[in-house]
């Protein structure tokens, strides 16, 4: 399917969430399908292909070298991403519901993006093996917006401090954050997911009232 230039998987499903699905480089709109329904068995997936090209490797923004980013690119791409979502809720007739953005690595830095260009429209988040993709120049307003954060210990990707500085400025923007550290690299563990999907089903039932409850684990 391709809706916005986007291509994509849409998965029907039920429930009071709809999962947007973001890869990191070298997957598409096939890959975290399993994921999205380990977390959320049964909820509708969108699940977009980035539209950036690497050698032969979809991402969601341009990047000049490992972690520095092109700001511009990522700019544009995290508006185009924003409209795509917005249209495909009115095509798929989505309204009304939560979007949970479950991203991995690249696409977890888009959905972080996301989440400080575009408050309101994500309404949770698992991001696994995020980074701060840029400082904002203002914060945005993130209150009832809980995010969690998965991050290896012993990832070579991504750097303490950059996952750090994400938790903090989520939380000064207002957002409930749930930081979990694993003695992991980049690649995802079978068990945070199964932690992330409890995380998430507590959110789920929070609805939109306030997740100071969420916010206090690290
Ligand atoms: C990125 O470029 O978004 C991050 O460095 C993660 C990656 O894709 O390797």
């Amino acid at each position: 399917m391709s809706g916005s230039g986007f291509i994509h998987r849409f998965v029907p499903g039920s429930g009071p969430s709809v999962l947007v699905l973001l890869h990191g480089t070298g997957g598409d709109e096939h890959s975290l399908l399993p994921l999205g329904a380990a977390l959320a068995p049964g909820a509708p997936m969108l699940s977009p292909r980035g539209q950036v090209l690497e050698g032969p490797h979809a991402r969601f923004f341009r990047r000049i070298a490992e972690g520095v980013f092109d700001q511009d690119d990522l700019r544009r791409r995290t508006e185009d991403l924003a409209s795509f979502l917005q249209g495909a809720i009115a095509q798929h007739e989505l309204q009304g519901k939560r979007l949970l953005a479950v991203g991995f690595s690249n696409g977890a830095n888009i959905a972080a993006s996301l989440l400080l260009r575009r408050p309101g429209l994500i309404h949770e988040a698992v991001l696994f093996r995020a980074m701060l993709p840029f400082e904002p120049e203002t914060l945005p307003v993130l209150q009832g917006t809980r995010v969690w954060l998965g991050a290896g210990r012993r990832d070579p990707i991504v750097p303490h401090a950059s996952i750090e500085r994400l938790a903090a400025v989520l939380r000064e923007a207002g957002a409930a954050v749930r930081m979990d550290w694993r003695d992991s690299g980049h690649q995802l563990e079978a068990d945070e997911v199964a932690d992330a999907r409890r995380w998430f089903e507590a959110a789920a039932q929070q609805g939109s009232a306030s997740g100071t409850v969420l916010d206090s684990a690290r």
